[in-house]
């Protein structure tokens, strides 16, 4: 007879192990199946993208990078003399690949602890028993009373383009260079083409970065988008808008990227060429045609509000399904799904998800933007604080940028709050928290700030909105 589950989740990144989890601790009898394997794919890894070549391999190199940065060019403004530092890039590899080892082996401990089955391979819906989902995973069939799909994304291929990952690169092979390209290439100018972007500019690369739109970071405020883009080019990207590309050559020891821009034709060669133009919903080996689970025109598993798919029992959550691809969102909608398979009724916000990106200066936002509550139009005020004025930023020597808060113009609720400098992907949680609780903006104005902190500027925001910031 066939192993039988309460629940069986299909992938194990930080949407489907977190689902895993949160469903054992529930009392569900759980199985999570995976086929992620470690960097040399000789051993199974959990943890997904996010861990294994997302989130956390990429953070690492932003670090490094910053450090490197910093010696080089801040250290000597605070009276230290290091020489001329060198970047011995294996190493930096070589300790990223060390953070992820770590993180992907804590999973399988979190699964041991939490009596989750970890089951490697790829799972395939094959049908029903009676009221039982059968899973067929490396030739052996499981059953399960409910299922949970979190199978994730993959890179958005460009057309007409192979990526080796030896020149023409996707982002395994962006957090994986082993030594520092002289002329790198970037297709797309989204989150991942400046986060390595900056990674490798940091570290001496020349980098140019062809976008395909006609506006930089059209998902952010345009504010922080014109900031942003004034900074990034002060730092050296090279970032070029409205490009069509029109052929990749790739030579093996160099690529050349055709393209135009306006109508006129260029061409440049580059050591190396970053292709990430987007990720697409990752439903191969599913069997989703024989077993009717519904796939929208984008890719895309369909569900609803909460989830569900159109199979019942079955449900889908994280890159796979609608909404921002981002770790935090897969994670709580798994939390969610396996609390509602156990009855309960939580609640995941869409319109509360920060959004950040981890360059220098960072930058985060949650809620509307200013474009978006213009077209909408929705009444509202706004509050900015720069860190020029900030002591703590000051301090740290990254004074750069500002806080802007929405509030709305009659009932002061927050809609929205626009960071790009320091920490900001720390500080922004005081603006989801503040939105989860439909704070309004006199509420953040009158929450006591510790001094000197970079926070001090959000709350200086929220002065402002009332036209009442004491040092703006
Ligand atoms: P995934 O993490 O993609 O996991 C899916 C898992 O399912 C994989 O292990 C896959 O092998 C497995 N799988 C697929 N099909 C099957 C099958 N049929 N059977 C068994 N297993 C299967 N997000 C952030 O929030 N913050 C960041 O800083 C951030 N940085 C990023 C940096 C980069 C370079 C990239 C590429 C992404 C980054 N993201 C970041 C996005 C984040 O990685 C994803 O949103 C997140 O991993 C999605 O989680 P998931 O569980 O839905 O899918
Ligand atoms: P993205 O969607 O952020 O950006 C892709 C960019 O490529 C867009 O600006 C798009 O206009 C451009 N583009 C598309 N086709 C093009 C073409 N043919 N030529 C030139 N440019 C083209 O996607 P990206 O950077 O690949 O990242 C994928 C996802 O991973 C992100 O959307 C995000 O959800 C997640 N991620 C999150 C991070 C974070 O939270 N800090 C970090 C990295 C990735």
């Amino acid at each position: 007879m066939s192993q039988q589950f309460d629940v069986a989740v299909i992938g194990g990144g930080p949407g489907g192990y977190v689902a895993a989890i949160r469903a054992a601790q529930l009392g569900f009898k759980t199985v999570c199946i995976d086929k992620g394997v470690n960097k040399a794919g000789d051993a199974p890894a959990l943890g997904g993208t996010c861990l294994n070549v997302g989130c956390i391999p990429s953070k690492a190199l932003l670090q490094s990078s910053e450090h490197f940065h910093a010696a080089q060019h801040d250290f000597a403004e605070h009276g230290i003399t290091v020489g001329t530092p060198k970047m011995d890039v294996a190493k930096m590899i070589a300790r990223k690949d060390a953070i992820v080892t770590k993180l992907t082996g804590g999973i399988a401990f979190l699964f041991k602890k939490n009596k989750v089955e970890s089951i490697h391979g790829e799972g395939s819906l094959k049908g029903k028993n009676g009221d039982l989902w059968q899973i067929e995973v490396s030739g052996n069939v499981i059953e399960a009373k409910s299922v949970i799909i979190a199978t994730g994304s993959n890179p958005r291929p460009l057309p007409n383009v192979a990526v080796d990952n030896k020149t023409v690169l996707d982002n395994v092979g962006a957090l994986n260079l082993l030594d520092v390209p002289k002329k790198l290439g970037l297709i797309g100018s989204g989150v991942i083409g400046l986060e390595m972007g900056s990674v490798w500019n940091r570290l001496g690369s020349s980098v140019t970065v062809l976008e395909a739109l006609p506006q930089f970071m059209p998902m952010a405020d345009g504010q922080v988008a014109k900031e942003a883009l004034k900074t990034f080019t002060a730092q050296g990207l090279d970032i070029q808008l409205g490009v069509k590309i029109e052929a990749v050559e790739n030579k093996g020891k160099s690529v050349t990227v055709k393209y135009s821009v306006n109508g006129e034709n260029k061409s440049e060669t580059f050591d190396k060429l970053i292709v990430a133009i987007g990720r697409v919903p990752n439903t191969q080996g599913l069997n989703a045609d024989a077993v009717g689970l519904k796939i929208n025109e984008r890719g895309f598993i369909e569900v609803d509000d909460e989830c569900r798919t159109n199979l019942p029992n079955v449900w889908a959550i994280g890159d796979v399904v609608r909404g921002p691809m981002l770790a935090h969102k897969a994670s709580e909608e798994g939390v969610a799904v396996a609390e509602r398979i156990a009855g309960q009724k939580p609640h995941v916000n869409l319109g509360v998800i920060p959004a950040v990106v981890y360059t220098t200066p960072e930058m985060a936002w949650v809620g509307k933007t200013e474009e978006q509550l213009k077209e909408a139009g929705v009444a509202y005020r706004k509050g900015q604080s720069g860190f020029a004025a900030n002591g703590r930023a000051l301090g740290m020597g990254q004074a750069s940028g500002f806080v802007k808060m929405l509030v709305d113009d009659k009932t002061d609720r927050i809609l929205g709050v626009h960071i790009i400098g320091p920490m900001a992907s720390e500080l922004i949680s005081e603006a989801v928290v503040a939105m989860e609780f439909s704070a309004s903006g006199e509420d953040i104005a009158r929450i006591i700030h510790a001094h000197p902190t970079l926070s001090e500027a959000i709350h200086e925001a929220a002065l402002a909105c009332d036209k009442r910031a004491l040092h703006g």
